[in-house]
């Protein structure tokens, strides 16, 4: 007979718990776990739920945009990090010590992290990752073991009974880490050498990490403490075997590390206490739709329920059920179940009537989306207009005086010229280079003037710089580029900015077809306004994923 193992017992669920949420969030889990995509049967087997059941929840995530449907997958979408954003924003550690957690990094060219404790475990909640060969980087809102973590020992050295009991619990319970997804398979140390750890970061203000998470990876991790003297946040240097040592690290960074956190706890100290701001209209697209426009299969009491985790943020640290309701529009009885389903689910924490929502709200979708890039965002995008308007659509950025490809949707039509990703053309020629020219300051375009050859390239390229600059004084006030017959014979090409939070241009996209398929007229009328829709879908996602992160072009 094999031994029996005590399973810790589940609290049960609250009569009052909404259970279409509980399932929702079910399925944002696995398809975290699984990094961001399942098919609707893998997504079956791996939930337990009824094929309808799927189908009913992601159709309605997908109304919401926290997923895509693509054929039988059902992917993760940029529009779901607006739930730990709320998390993130609410705590708002990262946007206090991001830009001098980033500076640690230049300064010490080695990676840098903030991460906070999760139950037992540690949750990334900012990265200032140095780009290296040999070792793995962890992301936003992954989560750790704390015994197999610098950060993790400092946290347990303020442990009490109750944890430690809760962490013995688990690692009997999941002795190979399965809970961790993101770790590497390793034996987990021995419980006597996280308690030395423990013993020791409490004596030294410090905890190291010595190869715990694989063969090469060395951190060394100080704590960052309230006023009160609560510790907030760990800030962890990350490096490899090949450059320093563990207790190289001490010899060398320690100095630097502290000097960084004594830099963030003054910050917290001085920052002006968070405003909040009278919390209305939080409310997400669909709660704009009617029912009929909905549909049948829209589960509202799953997408009330998340828009309940969306709330917080920007409505100050904790809120009140009352706030929750006047935040979300909900009524108060539809609040009050949402957050006991999410307090039993470990999502929202509750100290007499004030709500917070906890570090495990990033274990929904963050990690994978953490990483997308405005490539990615923007491919089933401008793969729908491609489909739409049945010409080709494509992403670009400026690349010194060219644009560069780097997204492209091509259309079934035979085209003359042979464009794939990567492929670069002088911008001044072409829709795409000419919206972002026109975005330049006066200098940025001057000196690229000054640089670039207007070289006839077609019968009807501009080659004279006064013309240009008045063209591109045009596309500043009207917003969009259109060139025809300027970079091949036949071409035209009509193309609008993409624009990041901050307003600037980081790159276009545009609609290319033959001239004998539309005329100018046309293309203003037919192809403008949905180029202008799509680009409104793609910076919603961009805004959103870049609000905590930093979104590459690819
Ligand atoms: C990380 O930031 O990737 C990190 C931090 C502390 C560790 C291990 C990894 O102990």
């Amino acid at each position: 007979m094999p031994p029996t193992r005590t399973i810790p017992s589940e609290p049960p669920v609250p009569a009052e718990a909404v259970a279409p949420l509980m399932r929702g969030i079910t399925v944002l889990r696995r398809l975290t776990d699984a990094d961001g995509t399942l098919s609707s049967s893998d997504l079956e087997r791996a939930t337990g739920l009824a094929r309808s059941t799927v189908d009913r929840v992601t159709t309605t995530l997908a109304r919401m945009g926290y997923v895509r449907l693509d054929g039988r997958d059902v992917t993760l979408a940029p529009g779901l990090m607006e739930l730990g954003n709320a998390y993130l924003a609410s705590i708002r550690l990262p946007v206090l010590f991001r830009e001098r957690a980033d500076a640690l990094a230049d300064e010490l060219d080695e990676s840098v992290s903030l991460a906070v404790p999760d139950g037992d475990g540690i949750r990334f909640i900012h990265q200032a990752t140095r780009r290296r060969a040999m070792s793995l980087s962890f992301r936003m809102g992954d989560l750790l073991p704390a015994e197999r973590t610098a950060p993790g020992a400092l946290f347990a050295a303020g442990w009490g009974p109750a944890q430690w009991a809760a962490w013995r619990e688990r690692r009997a319970a999941d002795p190979d880490g399965a809970r961790f997804p993101s770790l590497p398979p390793r034996p987990s140390p021995p419980e006597d050498d996280f308690t030395a750890r423990v013993a020791a970061a409490r004596t030294d203000g410090r905890a190291l990490d010595d190869q715990l998470i694989e063969a090469g990876l060395v951190a060394l991790a100080v704590p960052v403490r309230a006023p009160g003297g609560d510790v907030v946040c760990a800030l962890s240097v990350v490096s490899h075997t090949s450059r320093h040592t563990a207790e190289g690290l001490v010899d060398t960074l320690l100095p630097r590390l502290r000097a960084a956190a004594a830099a963030m706890e003054d910050r917290l100290r001085t920052a002006p206490p968070a405003r909040p701001v009278p919390a209305t209209g939080v409310l997400a697209s669909w709660t704009a739709a009617s029912k009929q426009e909905l549909g049948r299969e829209f589960i509202e009491s799953l997408a009330r329920g998340l828009t309940v985790l969306a709330a917080f943020g920007d409505g100050g640290e904790t809120l009140t059920l009352s706030a929750v309701a006047q935040a979300t529009g909900l009524p108060r009885a539809s609040a009050r179940r949402a957050l006991i389903t999410l307090e039993h689910l470990g999502y929202v924490a509750v100290d007499g009537r004030e709500h917070r929502l906890t570090p495990r709200v990033l274990g929904l979708g963050y990690p994978p989306l953490s990483r997308t890039t405005l490539s990615r965002i923007a491919q089933p995008h401008l793969a729908a207009l491609a489909g739409r308007t049945k010409e080709s659509a494509s992403l670009a950025v400026l690349v010194d005086d060219a644009v560069q490809y780097v997204a492209r949707s091509a259309s079934h039509r035979i085209m003359s010229v042979n464009i794939t990703v990567g492929t670069r053309f002088p911008a001044y020629a072409t829709s795409l280079g000419r919206v972002l020219l026109a975005d330049l300051t006066p200098a940025e375009l001057d000196a690229a003037l000054a640089r670039t050859e207007l070289r006839p390239l077609a019968p009807r390229t501009l080659t004279h710089r006064t013309e240009l600059e008045a063209v591109l004084d045009r596309v500043r006030t009207q917003g969009y580029a259109l060139v025809d017959k300027e970079l091949e014979e036949g071409l035209r090409s009509i193309a609008v900015p993409v624009r990041d939070r901050a307003g600037a241009a980081v790159a276009s996209i545009n609609v290319a077809m033959h001239s004998s398929s539309r005329t100018i007229e046309e293309c203003e009328d037919q192809i403008l306004p949905q180029l202008r829709d799509t680009v409104r879908k793609i910076e919603a996602e961009l805004h959103t994923a870049e609000r905590f992160t930093r979104v590459a072009v690819a």
